[in-house]
């Protein structure tokens, strides 16, 4: 079963549906978003998280903050409500750039309706059709990139992955995660290695429930043991996902992933990334500019609830690294293939 991460219920004024993934593998259960203020609280606190996952949420999240305007408002009341919805949704999560790239998306749409003089009741089907237009590309984009990529998992391969890049970070089957899938719809066999990703543990929660419902062989293992895994051979590639990647191809994902590409590189082995094309920050450089956000330090003084170190200890807790592109083989985009990725290389693939 590929799994239902959101959904929008009904029309402008409908809301959107979630899977509550902080109770995952626990409790499947739904949440219902029916005003900003929890489609914010959902994204910050990972009810909903991953890079396409929460671009998709954002978009809906901008229908449900202009459902508090009188429907007689005036289009112009329409068009401040919405520039304020997106700011606000916006720093929700700083590093993830689907975010503000989806939100820019339904201002822009905004605009561009608003300017035919059009009807509040009008503007807003226009932005629910936008919002519709993002989680269905996104489907889209996760199965392309699952089929140009899954010829890099070879039979009888041990693959490693680190956090969540499945289902449950985007609307449709996944990005790391949707080349197992296309690889094991065609009958490869494969071993697959997941990180539990300390401090909230994304991959022993999420990814292993999420390649075990699919029949797939997957293990979990410690972060910490990564290293000596490769160095005995039992991994063939690493793959994961990303959160921005900058024009010359440095690619921040979940913290842990940026010592993963050393590892991978100390023992020669392939290190992929996979991300559609709305993971991409073109007007950034590189990865020096990509903003990493800090989350509380009761994620990593507890765990599972209890604390584990001493009271009043200091704490650094970024949730993501970069990974340099001289270290990444190549990233699996729905556009295409991008073999030693550079400026010159992505431009070309993403027709920009
Ligand atoms: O903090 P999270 O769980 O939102 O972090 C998610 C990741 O780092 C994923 O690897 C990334 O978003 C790619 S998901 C397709």
């Amino acid at each position: 079963m590929i799994v239902e991460t959101l959904k929008w219920i009904g029309g402008i004024d409908g809301y959107l549906e979630l899977t509550d993934q902080r109770q995952l593998p626990g409790k499947y259960v739904k949440l219902e978003c029916r005003d900003i203020g929890g489609v914010y609280d959902a994204i910050k606190t990972l009810a909903v998280r991953g890079a396409p996952a929460i671009g998709v949420a954002g978009a809906y999240g901008v229908i449900i903050g202009m459902q508090k305007l009188a429907p007689e408002s005036a289009t112009e009341q329409g068009v401040k409500v919405l520039i304020e919805s997106c700011e606000y949704l916006n720093s929700s999560r700083p590093t993830a750039v689907n975010l503000s790239w989806a939100l820019n998306r339904l201002r822009e749409e905004g605009e561009k309706i608003a300017d035919q003089k059009v009807s509040l009741k009008v503007l807003m089907s226009g932005l629910l059709s936008e919002a519709d237009a993002i989680y269905n590309e996104d489907i889209e984009m996760c199965r392309k990139m699952g089929e140009n990529g899954e010829k890099f998992i070879k039979d009888g391969a041990g693959i490693l992955t680190h956090c969540n890049a499945g289902a449950l970070a985007t609307a449709g089957q996944g990005t790391a995660l949707s080349l197992m899938f296309e690889a094991h719809k065609k009958g490869k066999k494969f071993k697959v290695y997941a990180d539990e990703t300390r401090p909230l543990l994304q991959g022993a929660r999420l990814t292993c429930w999420e390649l075990q419902q699919a029949g797939i062989d997957v293990t979990v293992i410690s972060d910490n043991m990564a290293g000596w895994l490769m160095k005995q051979g039992k991994i063939d590639a690493v793959i994961t996902g990303a959160d921005r990647i900058a024009a010359n191809g440095d690619a921040a994902n979940k913290i842990g992933t940026y010592s993963l590409s050393i590892l991978a590189a100390e023992n020669r082995i392939p290190f992929y990334i996979v991300a559609p094309s709305s993971t991409f920050d073109l007007s950034i450089k590189s990865g020096e500019q990509i903003p990493i956000e800090e989350r509380s330090p009761d994620e990593v003084t507890q765990f599972g609830g209890i604390q584990v170190a001493p009271d009043g200890i200091k704490v650094y807790n970024p949730a993501f690294d970069v990974t340099s592109a001289s270290n990444i083989t190549a990233i699996i985009t729905e556009a295409g293939v991008i073999e030693k990725p550079n400026t010159e290389n992505i431009a070309k693939c993403l027709g920009k």
